[in-house]
């Protein structure tokens, strides 16, 4: 059984210097919709090329320290024939879980979602420990709309489960990453995307508190503070910056063992360039975490456009997700 002096430095190895995380941890659902909107049919074998494409790629390890799977993955096997969580364990990248079972709308504010998978998750992560898995991920889902959403009775719920899910993944000997995705969509002001982040974080971690989980052994995932997607407005890497860090200065306790961003929508290259400019202000202002990324989208992209779901167009693919890896770790200072 891991102690939680185990689980600080597992936790802590996922920042090593220039590294950050790939999240390929789509559901079944997601990946479907993912691969669809690039024109590729979706089926078991091309989900699982789909993984291979990224997990495949020779030199990942130079920018990832970790990777986040879905279930499914975490079972198959890679074009080498290893299963994934071993073959990316040869090559010093850890393998993460998402355990989570996606959202349902609450019955109070349908338009609201919480995030379900307690019932059974003590079962599951001993299960998942088994296969391979060294680290976790809950996501739950903020969604801005005016001064209506989010509710505090959401935010409130969301933080419960986030806590309650971080209490037993620490038992099952394993880390939690908690992530309380406040979503891109909508026509909210870049001064509403930050009130929202910072009442989420400031909930989330007087929960965590309440839950005595020990935040030393805990990543926090989160979005970045940015207008809206309809808001008409882009914020500037350096507003961008200002307001995240800002918000995470006030709202995160200062044990947390690191945070990494998610990419929700924003282009490779405005994820790429916010992130230097949120590492850059991270350290004028003397943060005290260390920060790195975990996109899904952002590192995705580039390579999924050129794949097309066809093998010849693997080897171009792979480059450009290369490419777009080491400018996306160039960002991290
Ligand atoms: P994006 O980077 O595409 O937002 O995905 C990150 C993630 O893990 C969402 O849950």
């Amino acid at each position: 059984m891991k102690s939680m002096t185990d689980l600080i430095s597992i936790a802590r190895s996922l920042f090593s210097t220039g590294k950050g995380i790939l999240a390929a941890d789509e559901s079944v659902h997601s990946a479907t919709a993912r691969l669809a909107s690039y024109g590729i049919p979706a089926s078991e074998e091309m989900r699982r090329q789909y993984r291979d494409l990224f997990l495949g790629t020779e030199g990942v390890e130079k920018y990832l320290s970790g990777v986040i799977l879905f279930s499914e993955t975490l079972l198959e096997k890679g074009n080498d024939k290893k299963p994934f969580p071993k073959s990316l364990a040869e090559r010093g990248i850890l393998p993460g879980i998402k355990v989570d079972l996606g959202t349902e709308p609450i019955s109070t504010s349908p338009r609201e979602l919480i995030t379900q998978g307690l019932l059974d998750l003590p079962e599951r992560l001993a299960e998942y420990k088994k296969q391979g898995a060294m680290f976790t991920k809950w996501r739950a889902v903020v969604r801005i709309d005016g001064d209506q959403l989010p509710t505090a009775a959401a935010i409130h719920e969301n933080a419960k489960r986030l806590a309650q899910y971080a209490k037993e993944v620490q038992a099952a000997g394993l880390v939690p990453m908690l992530e309380p995705e406040v979503l891109l969509e909508g026509a909210h002001s870049r001064a509403r995307a930050r009130a929202v982040l910072e009442e989420t974080l400031g909930t989330l971690f007087s929960v965590v508190e309440e839950q005595a989980v020990d935040r030393a052994g805990v990543i926090l995932k989160t979005s970045m503070a940015l207008s809206g997607s309809e808001s008409g407005k882009k914020d500037t890497p350096e507003e961008v910056a200002e307001d995240t860090v800002g918000t995470l200065m006030q709202s995160v306790p200062k044990q947390v063992a690191g945070i990494v961003f998610l990419s929700g929508g924003q282009t490779p290259d405005e994820a790429t360039a916010n992130l230097a400019a949120i590492t850059r202000k991270a350290k004028e202002m003397g943060a005290p975490w260390p920060l790195t990324f975990s996109y899904a989208r952002a590192l995705q992209e580039e390579a999924l456009s050129i794949w097309s779901g066809k093998e010849e167009n693997v080897p171009a693919a792979r480059k450009a997700f290369m490419e777009r890896l080491a400018k996306v770790s160039a960002a991290l200072g």
